[in-house]
């Protein structure tokens, strides 16, 4: 069994801060794994690599420097020396993501860097195919979810006031676009993962929600 809490689930459900709080109070290491799709279309798009250029993504992925060390709790990363921080962020960013990560050798170069990530110690690692594939063997599982307006309005609120393209409508449809992709792949598609148990951000809260899971993990 592998020292690892999966947190996967669709986007803004809750899982960084519920993943972050629960890694704090265990004294275990928050991994984001979506910040390493994120990281290599970052790195694709500085090279000019333009959309549907899954070639360039690749060559680009393949000439990247990705160097991992633990700060502040968590496992942090940089990309050719540089600290990517919020350009990580961005809608236009956004949008191409889930293209990158439908591609088969972004996937298996990413599922590989996660792993390499266990002698760093104890985990908990949030993203969409943790507990179905990265570590099926994880020791916990948990699936989080909320209602489509509900992540609309906190994926807004994180945005406000430094993005050009955000309103509540577009961060929607942006987010309902991209879940869909993210199910529909072929390649490790958004699932609830075997022996993975499910949570409800919308109706328990924040709180509620971290503190279920920290009962559930100290048995
Ligand atoms: O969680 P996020 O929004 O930062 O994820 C960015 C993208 O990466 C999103 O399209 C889903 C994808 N992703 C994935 O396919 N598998 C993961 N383990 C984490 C993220």
């Amino acid at each position: 069994m592998s020292r690892v809490i999966a947190i996967d689930g669709p986007s803004a459900s809750g899982k960084s801060t519920v993943a972050r709080r629960v890694a704090a109070e265990l004294g275990r290491l928050y991994v984001d794994s979506g910040a390493l799709y994120r990281a290599v279309t970052w790195r694709a798009m500085e090279h000019g690599v333009e959309e549907g250029d899954i070639e360039g993504v690749i060559k680009s992925l393949h000439e990247m420097e990705v160097l991992f060390r633990v700060d502040a709790g968590a496992v942090c990363f940089t990309v050719d020396g540089r600290d990517p921080g919020l350009a990580l962020r961005t809608e236009t960013l956004n949008r191409r993501v889930s293209e990158v990560a439908a591609t088969p050798a972004v996937r298996d170069q990413v599922v590989a860097w996660l792993r390499d990530m266990l002698p760093f110690g104890g985990l908990v690692m949030e993203g969409r195919d943790i507990g179905s594939v990265v570590f099926p063997d994880a020791e916990k599982k948990i699936f989080l979810d909320a209602d489509p307006e509900e992540r609309a309005r906190r994926r807004h609120a994180e945005y406000e006031g430094r993005d050009e393209a955000s309103t509540i409508g577009n961060v929607q449809s942006s987010l309902t676009l991209r879940d869909l992709k993210d199910t529909q792949r072929k390649m490790a598609p958004l699932v609830v993962a075997e022996g993975a148990e499910i949570l409800d951000t919308t109706s328990r809260g924040i709180d509620a929600v971290v503190e279920a899971i920290l009962a559930s993990v100290r048995g």
